[in-house]
């Protein structure tokens, strides 16, 4: 399929509607209940204008960013998204060779139907995004496997203590565990692209699709009840749990998911490499607040570690008011997986393209070469 008519990232959601039964879009467009969070993650942004410079040589410009010893191509990069492999044929594979080609990180979910080690071993940098299991003797045993596959970068999502009021995902027919039943299979058959390129493909290489990264274990199918059990039974975790994840990892980790300022401190005080303030794509606490609204009091907080933001992020512009209100790099979510859903690989290098260039057209209309450059003060004008 052309994906010239797709020329925002906004335009690849109304594509992947058409393109997926209606219980997976379901799930990776939905939010929780009420989607306050969801659309404020939006809103948000209205709440800054540019104030642009002009006359300014802005020919020669780069969005290069280095975070954590690395280069990256620009500043954004891929956040994880659970069960990826349902969007399109081993599809955290496909995100993150495109993320390696265009240069940029992807963050590969402990909830994927794809064995961790297989995206590592392809050694196209991705970080992995963990849930801490349980109890110690688990922890120890999940930080060995994601070392010894070879990641070096570990993202610890915070802001999961429960599994999340799932009424949304039930409405559009989406349950965890999967139950069978023939509006299931009417979704299957009247999405035939899918049913045969993504599930049955995947069934007839892999197997039943499994949560192959929950814990240390293989994991459970996804239509097995354990899968709920597993994910749900982790409200005692504290920072204690971190401390000992902190003394077994020797890589970078990185913690997803703060809001508060005070947390942002502990994370860094007990040796977190840098924060994504994040509220989970709008996708647990409904009403938490907007990640950008609280980014500036985190970044004054934690002004030594790179602090990221994700949620809402869908052009240019936004990369651009996150960064200049001193975010060091943004991700973003459901658009790329909304990309895997319509192109393929072909499909997310087209999104991933498209936000570069806007990033790339909107710094020479700021006024800006490098950004270093971006500055509040200078930048943004705050709306009444
Ligand atoms: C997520 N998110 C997420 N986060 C995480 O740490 N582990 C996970 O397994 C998942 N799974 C997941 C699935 C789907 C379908 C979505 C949409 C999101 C949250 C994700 O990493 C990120 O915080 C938000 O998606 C960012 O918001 P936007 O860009 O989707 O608005």
């Amino acid at each position: 399929p052309s994906l010239r008519p797709l020329r925002c990232l906004d335009d690849f959601e109304q594509a992947a509607r058409l393109r997926l039964p209606r219980p997976v879009f379901g799930y990776l467009s939905e939010a929780a209940e009420t989607k306050r969070s969801l659309r404020d993650n939006r809103e948000c942004f209205d709440d800054f204008g540019f104030v642009p410079r002009v006359m300014i040589d802005v020919s020669k410009r780069s969005m290069a960013t280095t975070l954590l010893g690395h280069e990256y191509a620009a500043p954004f990069g891929m956040a994880p998204m659970g069960i990826s492999a349902l969007y399109a044929y081993r599809g955290d594979l496909v995100l993150a060779r495109a993320a390696a080609r265009a240069n940029i990180p992807m963050i590969m979910s402990s909830s994927s139907l794809i064995r961790l080690e297989d995206v590592a071993s392809e050694k196209l940098g991705a970080w992995f995004q963990a849930y801490l299991p349980g109890d110690a003797e688990d922890i120890t045993a999940l930080i060995e496997r994601v070392a010894k596959a070879g990641f070096t970068t570990l993202v610890l999502t915070v802001d999961t203590p429960v599994t999340p009021n799932a009424e949304n995902f039930a409405r559009n027919g989406f349950s965890s565990p999967l139950r069978p039943s023939m509006r299931l299979v009417w979704e299957g058959v009247s999405h035939p692209r899918w049913l045969f390129g993504t599930f049955l493909r995947t069934i007839a290489r892999h197997g039943v699709p499994h949560f192959e990264n929950n814990y240390a274990k293989r994991g459970a199918p996804i239509l097995s009840s354990s899968v709920t059990r597993d994910f749900a039974d982790r409200g005692h975790l504290n920072w204690e749990h971190f401390a000992l994840l902190r003394n077994l990892w020797t890589g970078k980790i990185i913690v997803k998911g703060i809001l508060h300022e005070h947390d942002a401190r502990i994370a860094r005080d007990m040796g977190a490499d840098g924060i994504i303030v994040s509220n989970h794509g709008g996708r647990q606490l409904d009403g938490a607040v907007a990640p950008l609204r609280v980014l500036p009091e985190i970044v004054k907080a934690c002004p030594d570690i790179p602090v990221m933001l994700d949620g809402g992020i869908r052009r240019g512009t936004d990369v651009l008011k996150a960064l200049a209100l001193g975010a060091k790099f943004v991700f973003v979510g459901r658009p790329f997986g909304f990309a895997l859903a319509v192109g393929g690989a072909q499909g997310v290098t087209h999104a991933l393209n498209l936000l570069a260039q806007e990033v790339s057209r909107n710094m020479a209309m700021l006024g800006i070469t490098r950004l270093e450059e971006l500055n509040a003060d200078m930048h943004l004008f705050r709306n009444q």
